[in-house]
């Protein structure tokens, strides 16, 4: 008996289940939580004989979806072309006249003869897919063959649709290295927790991490450097590892990470820091820091680096070259140039500098950091892409049309906002995931700051005193994975959930559907699949 018919005898004879799942009990295992929800009695249980009915752009879906189920089934369900709802069928159409739900809504009706993923775009029907499988047996995440379970899906009516169109996370690459499997690993549970953006710190002082055909020096010097402070860097005398740390994405592998993103819905925006944030670019090209007769290396210890891109044409130059190969490797609308924490003493003490700034008629380095970023903005503009920045970009001006990246609390974000620039909100003190998730004497090293779970929970992403022709400037919020602590991919996940689960529900839900308490119960089933997904999650701290 081949594998799938062995499942569905097994389903048929009502053999023992290992898996867990209860009847009806599988809308409780939803994260984050759908808009509207009416449980019914029963469910539609998915054998091999199962057929999944799709046409036009809805079966890119419905492979998908195929796809997830293959693996722990044993077999891969058979497709057909179609639209109307049948017995014994999964069925997914894209309906227009479901526009009211956005591009990324769905309605998913689970019924005991059949199922129906309906959206007015393929996004909403791959959320749909998400949280249909999310009702499965969370062993519908093994890879392998699961002898013995039943896939029932309760049945349900879900209507559902995002709050936030900006649902993102991001994970630097740069002050640790991490592997494009990782890359991919960190998509899968972004998707199925419907982010749908991933934001990658590609360049910053310890390392430059995209492989630019233009500057090979860029990752030949710049993703390397020879050490690393070994504890916290707050805490002096400094000592290092004495062993060196780097690596790199070529461009074949941005695509893939890109490509991949796209198949589940998320876009990667890659970010380029600029004018600070750049000794790593700077070890690579002296000619493009402020002391090109002091060469430097890659730094090896982390804060803010007084290092900073001296701002002549030719560095402009440059810094646009580099974004016209990143323009041909992201479709992203939206390109990060960083903007944050670039000290000015380097630019004080320069006679180059102030010379430029005299020639450009500016007052001081601000309006110099503000220049250089128009150019930039100026330069994404004329390529069809708009530029985004963490808030100090504010400073000394900024050109009409760029997106601020709220990080230092929620203030840049709401006057950026006044003055009718849209936001993402990223404020430390609920989405700096590098932050402590509990007692720091119980933790592994991080860099600070406390955020436990329910606060990321409890984090509302429209200020309370914004009026609301500003909040509709706010796109969503972001969680950030600095990885100056973060070593190890183990540790990036430790940090990034269950908090990102919390912040997924921030984002997606309607804020009067949160409540703390039966999102903790839905947790506890979401824990379980990251089990099987072989993430290494914080624990739940018992109460
Ligand atoms: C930042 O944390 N420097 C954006």
């Amino acid at each position: 008996m081949c594998q799938a018919m062995l499942v569905s005898f097994l389903v048929c004879v009502g053999a023992a289940t290992d898996s867990g799942n209860q009847l009806g009990g599988g809308t409780t295992m939803l994260v984050p939580i759908p808009v509207e929800m009416k449980a019914g009695s029963g469910g539609f249980t998915i054998t091999s004989g199962t057929v999944v009915v799709a046409s036009g752009p809805a079966v890119a879906e419905a492979r998908k979806l195929v796809d997830g189920l293959a693996p722990a089934m044993g077999c891969r369900l058979q497709l057909a072309d179609g639209g109307e709802p049948r017995d014994g069928a999964i069925v997914l159409r894209i309906d227009e006249s479901l526009r009211q739900l956005g591009d990324e809504g769905y309605q998913l009706d689970v019924a005991v003869n059949r199922v129906l993923i309906t959206g007015p775009k393929p996004a909403g029907l791959f959320y749909g897919i998400q949280s249909l499988l999310q009702m499965l047996p969370p062993a519908v995440f093994r890879q392998a063959p699961v002898v013995g379970a039943s896939w029932v899906v309760p049945c349900v009516s879900i209507t559902d649709y995002p709050r936030f169109g900006w649902r993102g996370l991001m994970l630097d690459t740069s002050r640790h290295f991490m592997p494009k499997t990782f890359v991919l690993k960190l998509i899968d549970v972004l998707a199925l927790h419907k982010f749908n953006s991933l934001q990658l710190h590609l360049t910053d002082d310890q390392g430059w991490r995209i492989e630019i055909k233009k500057y090979p020096k860029l990752t030949e010097v710049g993703a390397w450097r020879d050490e690393t402070v070994v504890g916290h860097a707050g805490k002096k005398p400094w000592k290092f590892d004495g062993r060196p740390h780097g690596g790199f994405y070529t461009q074949d592998d941005l695509r893939e990470i890109v490509g991949y993103a796209a198949d589940r819905h998320i876009n990667v925006v890659p970010e380029i820091e600029m004018p600070g944030h750049a000794r790593a670019a700077i070890a690579a090209y002296p000619e493009l820091g402020c002391h090109p007769d002091q060469p430097l290396k890659p730094w090896t210890v982390w804060g803010v680096c007084p290092d900073i891109y001296i701002p002549t044409d030719k560095t402009i130059g440059f810094v646009q070259d580099v974004l016209t190969e990143v323009l041909a490797l992201f479709p992203s609308k939206i390109i990060h140039i960083g903007g944050d924490e670039a000290t000015k003493e380097q630019w004080k003490a320069s006679p180059v500098v102030q010379a430029r700034i005299k020639e450009l008629g500016l007052k001081d380095e601000d309006q110099m950091q503000s220049w250089f970023i128009k150019q930039m903005d100026t330069f994404l503009a004329q390529k069809g892409r708009r530029l985004i920045g963490w808030d100090e970009i504010l400073e000394g001006g900024l050109a009409p049309g760029a997106v601020v990246m709220s990080w230092r609390g929620e203030r840049g974000g709401i006057a950026a906002a006044k003055e009718g620039h849209d936001v993402v909100m990223a404020p430390t003190g609920w989405t700096y995931f590098d932050y402590y998730q509990g007692p720091p004497e119980k933790e592994p090293l991080a860099i600070g700051g406390n955020l436990p779970l329910k606060k990321v929970y409890e984090y509302e992403p429209i200020p309370k005193e914004m009026k609301p022709e500003e909040a509709k400037h706010i796109l969503g919020a972001q969680c950030q994975l600095w990885a100056e602590y973060l070593p190890t991919t183990r540790q990036v996940e430790y940090m990034a959930f269950p908090r990102a689960a919390a912040m997924s529900e921030v984002l997606w839900s309607p804020a009067e559907r949160k409540d703390y308490t039966a999102f903790l119960v839905r947790l506890a089933q979401d824990l379980k699949r990251l089990d099987i997904l072989d993430w290494n999650y914080r624990k739940l701290d018992k109460e």
